[in-house]
């Protein structure tokens, strides 16, 4: 856990946010083990930005990783993760724990069950 949050406080480094100047970064711990990091990118296009925790998930799945026990998200006041997130973690990962994190380390945990209750999702297109 505390790998896995460092991680996203690091990432935060690498947030390219010329716009909002709002750092975020993310982390996911993969099923076996591995932890790979994500930070949002922003575009003077601005719906074309892509959050940190989408980053780190599509960067995970783009190196082969399909499967997900935890995620860590840091921000300079220990935001949670945006709706849009939300749908795709619940998509990804199922329901995980998230910590949600600031520079200074834990500010809460939560679940991604918890931040989507009745989810939309691959159950209702059966
Ligand atoms: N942002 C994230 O990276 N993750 C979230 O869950 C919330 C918002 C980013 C998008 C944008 O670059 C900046 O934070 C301000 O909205």
């Amino acid at each position: 856990m505390n790998e896995l949050i460092n991680k996203a406080i690091q990432m935060m480094d690498r947030s390219r946010a010329p716009y909002s100047n709002y750092k975020v970064g993310a982390a996911v711990e993969t099923a076996d083990g591995n932890i790979i990091g994500g930070c949002n990118v922003e575009n003077a296009s601005y719906p074309l930005s892509n959050c940190a925790e989408r980053t780190a998930l599509f960067t995970a799945v783009a190196e082969g990783y399909s499967q997900f026990k935890a995620m860590a998200v840091s921000t300079e006041n220990g935001g949670a993760p945006c709706g849009a997130c939300r749908q795709v973690i619940w998509e990804l990962c199922g329901d995980i724990p998230i910590y949600i994190c600031n520079e200074n380390g834990l500010d809460h945990e939560t679940t991604s069950g918890t931040l989507l209750p009745e989810p939309f999702d691959e159950s209702k297109l059966t």
